[in-house]
C-alpha cells in the first residue's frame, strides 16, 4: 500500500464527495476471481484468436472444425466461472452504492459477479452468460451459474462427435417456445447492449473509476472519454498503463482488489471522524 498511499488517499477523498459515481470495469476487476482477463499474457486472446472464434458462427466452426483445441480451452473456462468467486473489488463497488457514492457499475464483463456481490445499478454492455436468450421468441431467463456450468460440462463430456447436432445439445431449452437458446453474450459484430444507458451514467458521473480495462473495445472504451468530457475526475485502477492515460486525473497502479477495501475504509474512517 505504501508505495501508492498519496494516491489512495487522493482517490478516497475525491469519492467522498461524489454522489453520482460510476465504474467502468472490465477483465481485470475478475482476475482476482480466477478468470483469466483476454489481453494480458496468457488470456483468452494468447490462446484462441478472437478473429477466428469471437464471433457466433466462428465459434461454431471452430467447436466443429478445431474441437481439439476449443473444447479444452471451453472446460478450462467452465472450470474456472464454476469455481470462481466475487472477490474484494466486487464487494467494495458494493459498499460504494450503499454508502450513497457509487451510482453505476458499467461492466464489460459476463460473469454474473458483480450482482453476486450485490451491485444493484449494473449495466452489463457485453451481456451475461448466465442469462439466456431465446433465438426465435426473445424469451430471457437467468440460470444458476454453478449448477448450469456443471450441466455444460456434463454435456460436453458425453459428445463423440462435435457436430451441429452435438452443439445443439448443449444449448437450454426455450420455457415458452421450446426452441434453442443461447448465452445472451456480445461477440465480436455484435450491438453492445444498453449503449444509451451507459453514456448517460457516464455523462451523469462527478467520479469514474476505471478498474481493469484495457481499453481496446469500443465502443465500451470511450465512456471515460465521455466522463472526461462532461466534467467527472477519471481514477484508473490498473497494475499496468492502458489506453486512457490522457484523460487520467489519479491513477493507480495496483490490482482492483487491493486498492478499492483500502479507499473504502479510509471513506469509512473520514466520514466517521466528520460526525
Ligand atoms: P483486457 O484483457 O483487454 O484488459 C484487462 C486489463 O485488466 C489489463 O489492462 C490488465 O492490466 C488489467 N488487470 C489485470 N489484473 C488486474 C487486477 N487484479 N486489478 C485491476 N486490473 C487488472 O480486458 P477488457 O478490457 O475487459 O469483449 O477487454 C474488453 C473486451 O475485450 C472484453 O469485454 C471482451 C474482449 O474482447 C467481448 O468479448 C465483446
Ligand atoms: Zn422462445
Amino acid at each position: 500500500m505504501g508505495k501508492w498511499r498519496q494516491e489512495l488517499e487522493e482517490a478516497a477523498w475525491v469519492l467522498s464527495k461524489a454522489t453520482r459515481a460510476t465504474a467502468f470495469c472490465g477483465a481485470g476487476i475478475s482476475a482476482e476471481s480466477s478468470i483469466p482477463t483476454f489481453r494480458d499474457p496468457g488470456g483468452l486472446w494468447d490462446q484462441i484468436n478472437p478473429m477466428e472464434a469471437g464471433t457466433a458462427k466462428g465459434l461454431l466452426r471452430a467447436f466443429q472444425e478445431k474441437s481439439d483445441i476449443i473444447v479444452p480451452i471451453l472446460m478450462t473456462m467452465l472450470d474456472r466461472f464454476e469455481k470462481s468467486e466475487p472477490n474484494a473489488g466486487h464487494v467494495a463497488l458494493s459498499h460504494l452504492e450503499k454508502m450513497g457514492i457509487l451510482k453505476t457499475v458499467i461492466t464489460q464483463n459476463i460473469d454474473n459477479l458483480h450482482e453476486e456481490a450485490g451491485t444493484n445499478d449494473l449495466i452489463e454492455v457485453h451481456g451475461n452468460l448466465f442469462r439466456m436468450h431465446c433465438l426465435s421468441c426473445g424469451w430471457k431467463k437467468k440460470v444458476d451459474r454453478k449448477p448450469y456450468v456443471q450441466a455444460l460440462r456434463n454435456r460436453l463430456l458425453k459428445i463423440a462427435v462435435y457436430d451441429l447436432d452435438a452443439l445443439i445439445s448443449l444449448a437450454v431449452e426455450c420455457d415458452q417456445c421450446g426452441s434453442l437458446t443461447r448465452p445472451d453474450v456480445v461477440m465480436f459484430g455484435e450491438a453492445v447492449k444498453s449503449l444509451p444507458q451507459a453514456f448517460d451514467a457516464s455523462i451523469q458521473s462527478d467520479v469514474m473509476m476505471v478498474l481493469g480495462t484495457s481499453g481496446a473495445v469500443f465502443p465500451a472504451a470511450s465512456f471515460p472519454v465521455e466522463a472526461k468530457k462532461a466534467g467527472a475526475k477519471i481514477i484508473v485502477i490498473n497494475p499496468t498503463e492502458n489506453g486512457f492515460t490522457h484523460c487520467t486525473d489519479i491513477y493507480i497502479p495496483m490490482k482492483a482488489g487491493d486498492a478499492l477495501p483500502f479507499i473504502v475504509e479510509k471513506i469509512k474512517k473520514s466520514t466517521e471522524k466528520q460526525i
